[in-house]
Order: structure tokens, then sequence, then C-alpha cells
């Protein structure tokens, strides 16, 4: 009897464990990133937004231009897509615009390279992050975010999604934040509400884009396996009319 109590509490400990390790996380509740790494013109679109409007800051250090090309980009759609000069050589990491040290004078903190960030943060995480700026004049950005609390980044895409506060209710003795949307965006339509059309889309494409950069190569692979499935299949076919031919005389 006594054996058996303790194999169920083992068990029990063994099922609970992972609830745990995720209560242990956070408590900032995360969107589910619409990530499709087949879209290849979501992720052209990521691309263009990450090169016109993350770049100024941030650097893609293990990302060159030309793995884009794994997109189905050519050289002159990249250059022309990314607004890069003529001259510039596609073999060239993604470097931030600004330097280090200026970045520190101005932020307080150097913006970090963003290469395989969807891996160390999660798609999740980043496409609720860049849903959920809000003004706070009491920081020194201007800025704050519910999923991250007091960063020191500026909301760069306030001309699309709108500028959105934070509204803090007492319900029941429990305080209940949420986000309202005071002046809409270029990219959002709706009034008084969460942006949910245009921005959220684009948001998607950023992310998407985030998660290939994380792992390029992953579409090649992609590719290299339905080409291997294809070659199997046919091999099997192969193999079976062999099989027919050798076998055809002694049934
Ligand atoms: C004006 C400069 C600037 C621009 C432009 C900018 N960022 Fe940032 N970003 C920062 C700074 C500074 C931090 C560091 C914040 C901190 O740790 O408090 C940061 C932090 C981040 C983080 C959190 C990283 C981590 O895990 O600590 C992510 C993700 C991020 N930025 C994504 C983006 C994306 C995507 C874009 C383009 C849409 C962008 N940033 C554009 C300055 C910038």
């Amino acid at each position: 009897m006594k054996a058996i109590n303790k194999k169920l509490w083992i068990l029990l400990l063994l099922l609970t464990a992972p609830v745990m390790a995720l209560a242990n996380e956070s408590n900032v509740h995360l969107d589910k990133a619409p990530v499709n790494l087949k879209n290849t013109a979501s992720i052209q679109r990521g691309a263009i937004l990450f090169a016109s409007r993350c770049l100024a800051c941030h650097s893609a250090s293990y990302m060159r231009y030309n793995r884009l090309m794994d997109l189905g980009m050519t050289e002159a759609q990249i250059k022309k897509g990314l607004e890069l000069p003529e001259d510039v050589k596609l073999g060239t990491i993604m470097q931030a615009v600004m330097d280090t040290n200026s970045a520190k004078l101005a932020f307080g903190i150097a913006p970090p390279d963003l290469s395989v960030i969807a891996r160390s943060r999660s798609a999740d995480w980043l496409y609720t992050y860049m849903r959920t700026f809000y003004v706070d004049t009491s920081h020194p950005s201007g800025w704050n975010n519910t999923t991250f609390p007091d960063v020191a980044m500026p909301f760069v895409l306030a001309d699309l999604q709108g500028t959105q506060t934070l509204q803090v209710e007492n319900k029941n003795g429990h305080e209940v934040k949420r986000l309202v949307l005071e002046s809409p965006g270029s990219m959002c339509t709706a009034k008084s509400a969460i942006c949910t059309d245009g921005y959220d889309a684009a948001i998607a494409d950023l992310i998407n884009y985030l998660v290939f950069m994380s792992d390029p190569s992953a579409i090649v692979r992609y590719n290299l396996g339905y080409f291997v499935l294809g070659f199997l299949f046919v091999l099997l076919v192969l193999v079976y009319a062999l099989k027919k031919e050798i076998w055809k005389d002694i049934h």
C-alpha cells in the first residue's frame, strides 16, 4: 500500500511539473503568433518592415541580406524593397545604423542584437510585445509596455498602430488592466478598442520574419524534405516494379 502511495505521489509531481514551470515563467498573457514559414510573401513584407523600422537601432549580425534570396527574392528586389544603396554588397550582415555607444547614451541600454530573438523570447512573446506599448509620461522614452514593463525602447511603430493608454479598473477588489487605443494609427481603423486589423497583420509578418531569421535554413530544410519524400516515393514505385519483374517467373 505504501509503495503504491509513493508511486502515486511521484506521478502527481511529474504531471504538475510542466504547469509549475509555466507558472514560474511569467504571469503575462501571451497572444498566439500566427507564424507560417510557408508564407514567403508574409516573411518578405516582414523583412521590409524590419529593415525600415528596426535596423535603425538593432543589428541582426547573424543575418546577411542575401539570405533573403532563399525566400525567392532577386538581388534587385532585395535592394529595392529594403531601400538599400545600389552599390551595397548583399553578402554584408544587417548592421544597426546607430552605433552601440550612441544608443547607450540615448536609451541608457544598448538595443540587443535581434538575430535569434525569436528563439530566446518566443514568437508569441514578440507578437504580444509589439502590440502592448502604451503612453507613459513618467518614463524617459514616453512609452511603457505591459509585456516588458519599464522597457527602454520607444514605440517606433506608433504611427502605424496609434497610441494606446493603460486603464486600470477595480473589479471586486481586483485590479484589471487593459489597453485602450486612444487615437488609431494609419494601419488601424477601430476607435477606442485594441487595434486588431491592419497593424496586427503587419506585426504577424514582422514576427514571421523574426522566426525565419532565427533559423534561415529552416525553409531550405523544409523544401529539401519535400524533395527527399518525393524521391523516396519514386524509388518505392521503381523498387516495387522491379520486385514484380524478378518474381514474375517464380510464382
Ligand atoms: C530607437 C531605437 C530602437 C528602434 C528603432 C527599435 N528598438 Fe527595439 N529596443 C531598443 C532598446 C533601447 C531596447 C532595450 C530595451 C530594454 O532592455 O529595456 C530594445 C529592446 C527590444 C526588444 C527586447 C529584447 C530583449 O529581449 O531584451 C525587442 C524584441 C525589440 N527591441 C524589437 C524591436 C523591433 C522588432 C523593432 C522594429 C519594429 C525595434 N525593436 C526597433 C531600441 C529600439
